[in-house]
């Protein structure tokens, strides 16, 4: 048994259905071995997928930069996410897709001829509780250590499990990165500043991932008429921000309100652009 799974819960192995419990994979798979493959997390409201072209597109890109071919379509993930929301029997709930390489000889180029595994499982979803939006939280600088290809949604994940545990170690729920004195984003969420009314994101580039809410701040931004500017943010300035929040797909839109020991803004409490985005976010998903 594995402790806080549903073993009954039904995954998608390479083609088949199965319980957790059963679904095995090679110890030569290169997701095993070399952390080869790729991943994506959609988020599902009341049975339906939120902004799941996005994500298609984002599994999709990356599927190409790594070169693997799964033979997939566009629409084979969307049945295959659809399916598996159906078969979960879950209404909140978390898709999670992953690709690797497949099962090979240990051997660090790529092999010849291997079919990729794919395997997709869903896991109820607890949306942030009303604490953690109405009072915000917590997060410390930490220095990036990544590699040069974050925008690659990798399963290569030791960097940000370090930074994570960093996280849980001082006592707070989350890492600001920076890399030579840039912000990056979170140690899995993007980071947001707001400073004179103005919501500012460092540009998306090969040093952050493009989260599917990155694209979609973006957009409320401009519906709410709050300007927003992506450009290299220094970490001086992330001192000295009104307002810091994270994004992501199981985060949504949280506030951020002790950075480093400090209350941001001066208050240490969610201010308005925060409220203004989170309760924009709220009416899309709750739509
Ligand atoms: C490193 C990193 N950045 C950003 C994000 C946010 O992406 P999304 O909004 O698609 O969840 C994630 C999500 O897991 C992440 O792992």
């Amino acid at each position: 048994m594995i402790p806080d799974t549903d073993p009954n819960s039904i995954v998608y192995l390479n083609g088949e259905y199965q319980r957790l419990a059963d679904a095995k994979i090679s110890v030569l798979d290169r997701g095993f071995i070399f952390g080869d493959g790729i991943y994506d997390v959609v988020p599902v409201y009341a049975g339906k997928p939120f902004r799941m072209a996005a994500h298609l597109a984002r599994l999709q890109r990356n599927l190409k930069i790594l070169r693997l071919e799964t033979g997939f379509t566009t629409a084979d993930w969307e049945a295959l996410v659809t399916d598996m929301i159906k078969r979960s029997g879950l209404s909140n709930c978390v898709v999670y897709i992953q690709v690797s390489r497949g099962v090979a000889k240990r051997d660090h180029a790529f092999p010849l001829g291997v079919k990729p595994t794919i395997f997709c499982m869903v896991n109820p979803f607890t949306r942030p509780t009303a604490q953690q939006r109405d009072q915000g939280l917590s997060a410390v600088s930490a220095t990036d250590i990544r590699w040069q290809r974050c925008d690659i949604k990798s399963t290569s994940l030791l960097a940000n499990i370090l930074a994570r545990q960093q996280a849980v170690d001082s006592g707070v729920d989350e890492v600001i990165q920076f890399r030579d004195g840039l912000l990056t984003e979170g140690s899995a969420c993007n980071i947001w500043m707001v400073k004179d009314g103005e919501l500012l994101a460092p540009p998306l580039d090969e040093h952050i991932l493009e989260g599917i809410r990155y694209r979609l701040l973006e957009e409320l931004a401009v519906q709410q008429d709050i300007p927003f500017v992506a450009r290299p943010i220094a970490q001086h300035e992330v001192d000295t921000a009104d307002e810091l929040m994270l994004t992501s797909a199981t985060k949504e839109v949280l506030p951020i309100v002790i950075y480093n020991g400090q209350p941001v803004g001066g208050t240490g409490r969610p201010g308005p652009i925060y409220r203004r985005l989170q309760a924009a976010y709220d009416k899309l998903v709750e739509l």
